[in-house]
C-alpha cells in the first residue's frame, strides 16, 4: 500500500511475544509517504528488524512501547531523519542506546523508559535541539550524565531516574530555562554538589534527586526556582542549614529533605508555605520546632530522627525547649531587654501610624463619590502601562482592535488592554453600554473585565479601550497550534496540552457558556467563540474572553449579522460561525453551541476548521463524523495519542506497566468527547445539545478519565 499514511494497530492483543513478530514491518518500507506507525500496547515479541531504518523518511511518529520486544534497538533507526516522536518504553530492550538517535534532528519526544538498556547515555543526544521530552528512567544506564544535554535548548522534561549513573550533575543541564515539567535524577549514584545554576530553572515544577550521594550545602539559588511544586532531595548527604531563600518557593506543595546531614534551626518560613507534605526526618536539625502551617498537621509532617529538636506540638514527642531567660548570662539578658524595649517602641509607632492612616481613609472614603467602584484609568495611564502601545507589547490583533500587554504601576497589576479600532463600523456604538453589562457578569471561566477607558488621545481623536486581567498562558489557539508564536518570552514555557488538560479546558469553556446562556438575567450570546478567544491562566484554567460581539438576547438584530459576516473576511473566524447565520437566521444561543462543537473537534483532532484539507464540501465536522466511532483513534491529535501511552505529563516517577483496560477506558472517553463535538456542531440548530447537558456530560467523562489515569 504505497499511499499509506497512517498505520495504527495499537491497543490490541496482537501476537504472542515470539521471535520475528515484527518481520511484517519490512513490508511497510514500500509505503513511501507513511507518517505515523503505532504498534504500541500489543504482545509483539522478538527483535526489531534492521529494515526499520528503511522506513520512509516521511515518518513523524513511531510508537513501539508496551510490548515484549527484546534485543538491541537497531542503529539504522538513525536513518528515519524526520522522526519527531519515538517511544520504545516498557519492553525488554537491552544493549546500548544507539548514538545514531542523535541524527534525528527533528526529534521532540523520546521515550526509552522501562527497559534494560545499558551503556552510557549517548553524547549525541545533545544534537537534538528540538527535544522537549527525554525519558530514560528505569534502565541500567552507566557512566555520567553527558554535559552535551545542556545543548537541548527546548527540553521541558528530563527523566533519568532509576539507573546506575554516577559522577556530578552537569551544570549545563541546570542552565536550561525551558525545563518546566520536571527533572528526575532519583535513584542513581550521583555525587558532588547540586550546581548553583539550578537557580536558572525558574519554570521548573518538579525536581527529584532523591536516592543519590549528593553532598555539600543546598545552594541558596534554589530559592529562584519559583515554580517548584515538588522538591525531593531525600537520601543524600546534603549538609548545612536550609537556606532562607527557600522562603520564596511560594508554590511548593511537597518538600522532602529526609535522610541527609542537614543541621541548624528549622526555619519559621515553612509555616507560611502552602505545603501538603514536609519530610525533614533523619537529619541533625536542632532548636525549637515551629508549630504553624503544615507543621500543625502531624500526619503531613515528619521530623523523626532529629535528636536535638525541641518544642513543637506534643504529638511529635520532642523534649521541651530550655527557656532562654533562665540560662542566659548578664550580657545576653541586657541585649534582650534592649531588644524588647526596641520592639515595643516600633510597635507603638506602627499602631500610631495605623491609627492616623485609618482616620485619613475614613475621611477620603466619605468624600469620594459613590459611583466610583471600578478602577479608573486614563489614556495616559494606559499609554504608560503599555510603553506607548509598543509593538513589543502587542499580544494580538483582531477585527475590532489590538490587544496589548501592560503593567499598571498604580495597582501593580499586569493587564491586557484592548484598544478598539474606531474606524471599524459598529465598534464604538454600544461600547459603554456593553461595558456596564459586562461588569455585572462574573464567572470563574470568563476573563474579568477590570475597567474601560473612554476619552481622547493626545491628537484629540476618540480613544476607547477595555482593560482585562492578563492571562499568563496565552490563548488556547497558541497551545493547540504551537507554531503560532506571538511572544518569544512565552514560547520558552510552552508545553504540550495533555488529554486531561484538554478535557478540563473544554469543561471550563462549557461552564462559561452555560453561565452566559442559562444563568444570567437575560441570556447572553457570545457570538465569537474560537480558540484564540479562550485564554489560559497560570493554573491552566480556561477563560472565555473577547466579548466584542456579545449580544443580549432580546436585542438581537440583523444588524449583528452584517457585523459578523463582515468579520468573516478576517482569516480564522470563518469555520466557527454557525451555518444558519450565513442564511440570515437571528442570533441565538444555538449559534454558540455550534462554535463550541467545532472548538471541541479542533481541540481533540488538532486540526483547524480552516485547514487547507477542508475544501470541496469537506469540513471538520464531516471529516470527524466519517471516522466516528470505530476509527476515532486515527483522527485524534497524534501527540495526544502518544501521550496516553506515556502518562499525562510525560514524567511519571514510579512508572508501572499500564493495563489494557486503562487504555480502553481512555479510548472510550475520547469517543464520548468527540461525540459531544459532533452533536454540538450539527448542521440543524435543533439537533444540538444545550450547554447545560454538555457540562454534565463532560464532568462524567472527566470522572471516568481521572479514575483511569490514576490521579
Ligand atoms: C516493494 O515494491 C516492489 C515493487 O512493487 C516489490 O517488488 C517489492 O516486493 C516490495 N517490497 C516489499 C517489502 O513489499
Ligand atoms: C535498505 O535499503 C537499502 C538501500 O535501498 C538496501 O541496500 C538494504 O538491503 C535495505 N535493508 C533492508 C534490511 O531491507
Ligand atoms: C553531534 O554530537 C556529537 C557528539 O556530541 C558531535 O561530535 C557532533 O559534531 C554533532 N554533530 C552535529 C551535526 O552537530
Ligand atoms: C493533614 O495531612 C493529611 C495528609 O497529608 C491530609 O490528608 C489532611 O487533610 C491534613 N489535615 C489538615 C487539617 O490539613
Amino acid at each position: 500500500m504505497s499511499n499509506l499514511r497512517i498505520f495504527n494497530i495499537g491497543l490490541n492483543y496482537l501476537r504472542r511475544g515470539q521471535a520475528n513478530d515484527l518481520d511484517f514491518l519490512c513490508s511497510l518500507t514500500n509505503a513511501t509517504i507513511l507518517n505515523l506507525l503505532v504498534i504500541a500496547n500489543n504482545n509483539f515479541g522478538g527483535e526489531v528488524p534492521k529494515c526499520i531504518g528503511n522506513l520512509s523518511i516521511t515518518l513523524d511518529l513511531l510508537a513501539l512501547g508496551q510490548n515484549a520486544l527484546s534485543g538491541t534497538l537497531p542503529s539504522s533507526i538513525g536513518n528515519i531523519i524526520n522522526l519527531q516522536v519515538l517511544s520504545v518504553s516498557a519492553n525488554n530492550f537491552s544493549g546500548s542506546i544507539p548514538p545514531e538517535i542523535g541524527n534525528l534532528k527533528k526529534m521532540k519526544q523520546l521515550y526509552l523508559t522501562d527497559n534494560v538498556f545499558t551503556g552510557e547515555v549517548p553524547h549525541t543526544l545533545g544534537n537534538l535541539s528540538m527535544l522537549t521530552h527525554l525519558s530514560m528512567g528505569n534502565n541500567n544506564l552507566l557512566g555520567t550524565i553527558p554535559s552535551s544535554l545542556g545543548k537541548c535548548q527546548s527540553l521541558l522534561a528530563l527523566d533519568l531516574a532509576h539507573n546506575k549513573l554516577a559522577g556530578a550533575i552537569p551544570p549545563e543541564i541546570m542552565s536550561l530555562p525551558p525545563l518546566s515539567i520536571g527533572v528526575d535524577f532519583s535513584m542513581n549514584n550521583l555525587t558532588g554538589e547540586l550546581p548553583v545554576e539550578i537557580g536558572n530553572l525558574k519554570h521548573l515544577s518538579a525536581l527529584d534527586q532523591s536516592g543519590n550521594k549528593l553532598s555539600g550545602k543546598i545552594p541558596s539559588s534554589l530559592g529562584s526556582c519559583m515554580s517548584l511544586e515538588y522538591l525531593y532531595m531525600g537520601d543524600n548527604m546534603f549538609a548545612g542549614p536550609i537556606p532562607s531563600t527557600l522562603s520564596s518557593l511560594r508554590g511548593i506543595r511537597e518538600l522532602n529533605l529526609s535522610h541527609n546531614r542537614l543541621s541548624g534551626q528549622i526555619p519559621d518560613f515553612l509555616e507560611d508555605l502552602d505545603l501538603t507534605s514536609l519530610d525533614l526526618s533523619f537529619n541533625n536539625f536542632q532548636g525549637n520546632l515551629p508549630t504553624g502551617g503544615v507543621l500543625a498537621n502531624t500526619s503531613a509532617t515528619s521530623v523523626l530522627g532529629n535528636e536535638k529538636l525541641c518544642g513543637g506540638l506534643p504529638e511529635y514527642r520532642l523534649p521541651k525547649c530550655k527557656s532562654t531567660g533562665t540560662s542566659t548570662n548578664g550580657r545576653v539578658r541586657n541585649v534582650s531587654i534592649y531588644t524588647v524595649s526596641g520592639i515595643l517602641a516600633i510597635v507603638f509607632m506602627l499602631s500610631l501610624l495605623c491609627f492616623l492612616w485609618h482616620r485619613k481613609q475614613r475621611k477620603t472614603v466619605a468624600s469620594s463619590s459613590s459611583n466610583d467602584q471600578f478602577l479608573k484609568v486614563s489614556y495616559q495611564d494606559l499609554l504608560k502601562a503599555t510603553d506607548g502601545f509598543s509593538s513589543a507589547n502587542l499580544i494580538g490583533t483582531g477585527s475590532f482592535g489590538s490587544v496589548f500587554k501592560g503593567f499598571l504601576a498604580l495597582d501593580q497589576t499586569t493587564i491586557a488592554v484592548k484598544v478598539l479600532n474606531l474606524d471599524r463600523h459598529g465598534a464604538s456604538k454600544s461600547f459603554i453600554k456593553e461595558c456596564e453589562a459586562l461588569r455585572n457578569i462574573r464567572h470563574r471561566n470568563l476573563v474579568k473585565v477590570l475597567t474601560a477607558c473612554s476619552g481622547t488621545d493626545y491628537q484629540g481623536n476618540d480613544f476607547k479601550a477595555l482593560v482585562y486581567e492578563f492571562m499568563i498562558n496565552g490563548s488556547l489557539d497558541e497551545w493547540l497550534h504551537p507554531q503560532v508564536r506571538t511572544s518569544p518570552e512565552r514560547e520558552v514555557i510552552r508545553r504540550q496540552l495533555g488529554l486531561l488538560q484538554r478535557v478540563n479546558i473544554a469543561t471550563d469553556v462549557a461552564c462559561a457558556l452555560d453561565y452566559l446562556h442559562h444563568q444570567c438575567e437575560t441570556p447572553i450570546v457570545h457570538c465569537d467563540l474560537k480558540p484564540s478567544n479562550v485564554l489560559i491562566d497560570g493554573e491552566m484554567t480556561g477563560h472565555v474572553g473577547d466579548f466584542g460581539l456579545v449580544r443580549f438576547m432580546p436585542g438581537a438584530t440583523r444588524e449583528l449579522i452584517s457585523e459578523l459576516t463582515s468579520s468573516i473576511g478576517v482569516k480564522g473566524s470563518l469555520g466557527y460561525i454557525a451555518p444558519e447565520y450565513g442564511a440570515g437566521a437571528e442570533v441565538s444561543t444555538n449559534g454558540d453551541v455550534y462554535s463550541y462543537g467545532i472548538l471541541v473537534l479542533e481541540m481533540f483532532t488538532g486540526k483547524r476548521p480552516t485547514d487547507d484539507m477542508f475544501s470541496d464540501g469537506l469540513n471538520l465536522h464531516l471529516f470527524t463524523k466519517a471516522a466516528f466511532p470505530e476509527r476515532v483513534l486515527q483522527i485524534i491529535d497524534p501527540l495526544l495519542l502518544q501521550e496516553s501511552h506515556d502518562e499525562d505529563d510525560g514524567l511519571d516517577i514510579r512508572r508501572t506497566r499500564r493495563s489494557h483496560d486503562r487504555f480502553l477506558k481512555i479510548q472510550e472517553c475520547l469517543v464520548s468527547i468527540v461525540e459531544i463535538g459532533l452533536v454540538c456542531s450539527s448542521e440543524i440548530p435543533s439537533g444540538r445539545m444545550s450547554m447545560r447537558d454538555v457540562v454534565a456530560a463532560l464532568q462524567a467523562i472527566r470522572k471516568k478519565l481521572t479514575g483511569s489515569l490514576g490521579y
